[in-house]
C-alpha cells in the first residue's frame, strides 16, 4: 500500500530535497509525495488526491498560512485518520501551541533535519495504520452487532409465530380425523334409513330435494380431504419456519442444506409472487444429491436469505419503468443449483488470493444466480464490505453480504464469490466443507 504525503511549503527547493531523501520509498511505492505551495493549494490537492495520510505543512506562507489551513481542516469532513505535522521556526512556541490546539499531530523545527523528518513520518504512519485498523475493527463489530440483533429478533419472531400456529393447527388436524370418521358413520346410517324407508313422506322428500342430498353426500368427504390437505400445508409451513430460524450457534450439526434453501424460499414466497406491476419471479431448482453438511443451519439460512433477497431486489429495480407485458417477455428467474465438488477449489476471480482460498476437497457448492441487471466491476469488488450499498437510505444497510461473507468464510471455513457483469446477471457461489474441521464458532 502506498501512503500519500502532502507537503505544503512555499520553499520550492524542498520538493527536490524530499524526493532525493525518500527516493527509495518512492521507488518501492511505499510513499508518494504531493506538493502544494500554500494552504489554499493544499486544500485543492486534498480534495483531488484523497486519501492522503499525512499533511506536512509550513506555517508562514502566502495566500493561506499553515495555521489557517489547520483551522479549515478541522471544519472539513476529512477522514479521521488524516494527521497533520507542522513545521515551524525554531523556538516559536506560540505558533506551535496554536497548531497543537488546532489539532496538529506533531511538529518539526526549521531548518528541517531530514533524519528527524523520516522518524516523524514513520511514527505518524504507524499511528495512522493503527487507527485505520481500529476503525476497521470497530466498523466490523458494529456491523455484526446490528445484523445479529436484526437476525435474532427476526428469528425469534418467526420461531414464535411458528410455535403459536402449531397449537391451533394441531387441534384442527386432530378433530378432522374424528370428523372424517363421524361423517362416514352418519352416511352409513343414512344409507340404512334409505334402505329401510324407500318411500319417504312428502315433507322429507321435499327437504331431500331442497338440500340436494345426493350432492352433499358426494361432496362432504371431498371437503374434509381438502381441509386435511390445507392443515398439512400449514404444518409444513410452520416446520419450515422453524427450520429457517434454527439457532444452533454453539456447535455445528449435520444439516440438509436443500431443506434450508426450501425454508428460505418459503419465507420469501410473497416477494417472489407476481403483483400488478410484474409477473412472478420464477425459481428454477437444480438440486444435486447433497449429504448432510456440518454447519450452523440458522446462519447458513441467513446467507441464502440475503443472497436471494438481493436477487429479488435487483430484478425489481431493473424492471422498474417497464410495463407488465414488457417484463413478462424478459422472464425473470432465479436459479439455485447444488452439487458436491471433490477436488481443489477452483479460483474464479481473485488470483492474488489463490493460496488463501484452497479448501478441503469435499465441499457442498450452492450457486444462486439471477438474470437481473448484474453489476459493474466497481460495485462487484466492494459488495462484501460492511455498509457498502447501492440502495437508497432505508432500503439497504449494506450488511447482508458482509455478514454472509463472515458466516461462510469465518464460521464455516468455506468460500463465497460473485461473478457478475452489467446486463449479464449475477451468480453467487457458496462453498461449504462437508465435514467440518476448519473454521469455528
Ligand atoms: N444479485 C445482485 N444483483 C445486482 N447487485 C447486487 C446483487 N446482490 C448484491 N448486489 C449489490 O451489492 C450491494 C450490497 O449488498 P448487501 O446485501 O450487502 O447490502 P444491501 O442489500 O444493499 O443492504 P442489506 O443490508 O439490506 O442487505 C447491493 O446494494 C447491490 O448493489
Ligand atoms: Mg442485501
Amino acid at each position: 500500500m502506498t501512503y500519500k504525503i502532502l507537503v505544503v511549503d512555499d520553499e520550492v527547493s524542498l520538493e527536490r530535497l524530499i524526493k532525493q531523501r525518500f527516493r527509495k520509498s518512492i521507488r518501492d511505492n511505499k510513499l508518494e509525495f504531493i506538493f502544494a505551495h500554500n494552504g489554499k493549494e493544499a486544500l485543492e490537492k486534498l480534495a483531488a488526491e484523497s486519501p492522503i495520510a499525512i499533511i506536512l505543512t509550513d506555517i508562514n506562507m502566502p495566500e493561506m498560512d499553515g495555521l489557517t489551513l489547520l483551522e479549515k481542516l478541522s471544519e472539513l469532513d476529512v477522514n479521521l485518520t488524516l494527521k497533520t505535522v507542522v513545521v515551524s521556526a525554531y523556538g516559536d512556541l506560540q505558533n506551535i501551541r496554536t497548531a497543537m490546539n488546532r489539532g496538529a499531530f506533531d511538529f518539526l523545527t526549521k531548518p528541517i533535519d531530514f533524519d528527524d523528518l523520516e522518524i516523524t513520518i514513520n511514527r505518524t504512519l504507524e499511528y495512522v495504520q493503527k487507527m485505520k485498523q481500529n476503525l476497521k475493527e470497530l466498523h466490523q463489530a458494529q456491523s455484526q452487532l446490528i445484523q445479529s440483533e436484526k437476525m435474532v429478533s427476526i428469528g425469534q419472531l418467526v420461531a414464535g409465530v411458528a410455535h403459536e400456529i402449531n397449537n391451533p393447527v394441531g387441534f384442527i388436524a386432530g378433530n378432522l380425523d374424528h370428523i372424517e370418521i363421524y361423517i362416514e358413520e352418519l352416511l352409513n346410517i343414512l344409507q340404512l334409513y334409505q334402505a329401510e324407508l324407500p318411500n319417504p313422506s312428502e315433507v322429507l322428500q321435499q327437504q331431500i330435494e331442497k338440500v340436494e342430498l345426493d350432492f352433499v353426500i358426494e361432496d362432504l368427504p371431498k371437503l374434509v380431504a381438502s381441509m386435511k390437505q390445507g392443515t398439512e400445508r400449514i404444518r409444513n409451513i410452520s416446520t419450515s419456519l422453524r427450520t429457517f430460524s434454527r439457532s444452533d450457534t454453539v456447535q455445528k450439526v449435520p444439516f440438509n442444506i436443500q431443506e434450508g434453501i426450501e425454508s428460505t424460499l418459503l419465507i420469501l414466497t410473497h416477494r417472489l409472487k407476481g403483483n400488478k406491476y410484474r409477473p412472478e419471479i420464477k425459481v428454477i431448482k437444480d438440486y444435486g444429491e447433497l449429504p448432510l453438511v456440518e454447519c450452523y443451519p440458522g446462519q447458513l439460512n441467513q446467507v441464502f436469505m440475503n443472497i436471494i433477497a438481493n436477487a429479488i431486489d435487483a430484478i425489481e429495480e431493473a424492471t422498474q419503468g417497464y410495463t407488465y407485458e414488457e417484463i413478462k417477455a424478459t422472464s425473470k428467474v432465479i436459479t439455485i443449483k447444488t452439487e458436491v465438488v471433490d477436488g481443489e477449489s477452483e479460483i474464479v476471480n481473485d488470483d492474488n488470493r489463490m493460496e488463501e482460498l484452497r479448501l478441503p476437497s469435499n465441499r457442498a457448492v450452492i450457486r444462486i444466480s439471477d438474470n437481473g441487471p448484474g453489476m459493474p466491476e466497481s460495485v462487484r469488488e466492494n459488495i462484501f464490505s460492511p455498509f457498502f450499498t447501492t440502495k437508497s437510505v432505508g432500503a439497504g444497510t449494506g450488511l447482508g453480504l458482509s455478514i454472509s461473507w463472515s458466516i461462510v468464510v469465518e464460521k464455516h471455513g468455506g468460500r463465497i464469490d460473485c461473478i457478475s457483469k452489467p446486463e449479464k446477471g449475477s451468480e453467487f457461489i457458496i462453498e461449504i466443507p462437508i465435514e467440518s474441521n476448519s473454521g469455528g464458532g
